[in-house]
């Protein structure tokens, strides 16, 4: 028997897919079960991809009007999952593929696992805001372990080594002041510092920046945000998807204010100074990932910058967490 996953990430709503994907039957993986996506008429649909006659995946098949035509005998499928059809056969039987719930929601295909599922939550306003440049990053799995890669998105001690000179100055830390708020729904840290970062990517996307935020929205989203004068100047918020114990794929969507540069051309500059800086990440959760395998299990003690990870694990495992603030001081 396996590990069970943590409660709230069981019972919550995954994106699995852009919307604009759903022309044809996609084959994704949530909590190691194999999971079909397709579209009946307007209907996002999603099934558990085995047929139930033969287990062949359902995604090999077809959408014909609105239902999904098995690859290997041809049983057609409804939006429900039902078996409606036997070709070279009067009667059907009663069978059905699991169905999922599902929902989309800014521009996402959402599902869940759970037989009941919770309420779609709210999601963050950046994401839905027609005022806003705004874009999917869409990107691959890769190996990360979900709670370490939420973690990692937060960190603010890691980009020193991990990014010298794109993220943060190794040389050259200064004081910044931390506000850390949590409740049970997640935290917030505030960073403030004065002036201009000295790093690359803040001196060319964040302009005058003085607060950066790092927020948790449990159990799975993880946002940084940079405020110049008040208002935002990005907004990096992640939807992390557990597709097994050690791959994870990040839905990563970017917002910035309107200004004087075109949409277009920020998309481009954000994507090229953030594609070094995920591949880092991305070396070090694997690395992570496969010494935790080695081990058996994770074994972590807590530092005096680890804000977020001991929240992520209890949130994320559906254990209570005390509305709690701190006030602090890093060098970064
Ligand atoms: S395996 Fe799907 S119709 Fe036979
Ligand atoms: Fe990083």
């Amino acid at each position: 028997m396996s590990e069970p996953w943590p409660a709230a990430v069981a019972a919550a709503w995954h994106p699995l897919a852009y919307a604009s994907e759903l022309d044809r039957p996609l084959a994704k993986t949530l909590m190691d079960i194999p999971v079909v996506l397709f579209r009946a008429g307007r209907d996002a649909v999603a099934l558990v991809d085995q047929c139930p006659h033969r287990n062949v995946p359902l995604s090999r098949g077809k959408v014909c009007g609105n239902h999904l035509v098995c690859a290997y005998h041809g049983w057609r499928f409804d939006l429900h999952g039902q078996c409606v059809g036997v070709p070279g056969a009067d009667s059907v039987p009663n069978v059905a593929a699991r169905s999922l719930a599902v929902h989309e929601a800014g521009g996402l295909v959402w599902v869940s696992l759970a037989p009941q599922p919770p309420p779609f939550p709210a999601l963050r306003p950046e994401l839905g805001d027609p005022s806003l440049d705004r874009f999917w990053w869409p990107l691959p799995s890769s190996r990360a372990r979900l709670l370490d890669a939420i973690e990692n998105l937060l960190d603010p001690a890691h980009p020193h080594f991990l990014h010298p000179y794109l993220v943060r100055r190794p040389d050259a830390r200064r004081a910044v002041d931390v506000h850390f708020t949590s409740n049970a729904r997640g935290g917030e840290a505030r960073y403030t510092e004065a002036g201009t970062q000295s790093a690359w990517l803040p001196r060319l996307f964040e302009g005058r920046r003085t607060i950066s935020i790092g927020r948790y929205v449990a159990p799975t989203v993880a946002q940084l945000s940079f405020e110049s004068d008040d208002s935002f100047t990005l907004a990096i918020t992640v939807v992390f998807v557990p597709e097994s114990r050690d791959r994870t794929r990040p839905f990563a969507h970017f917002a910035t204010p309107r200004g004087l540069l075109p949409g277009w051309l920020k998309r481009r500059a954000l994507i090229a100074f953030h594609t070094p800086v995920l591949r880092q990440d991305r070396q070090a959760l694997a690395l992570q990932a496969e010494n935790i395998e080695r081990m058996g299990a994770p074994d972590y003690h807590q530092g005096p910058l680890d804000l977020f990870g001991p929240l992520i694990w209890r949130l994320a495992n559906g254990l209570s967490s005390p509305t709690e603030e701190r006030k602090l001081q890093f060098w970064l």
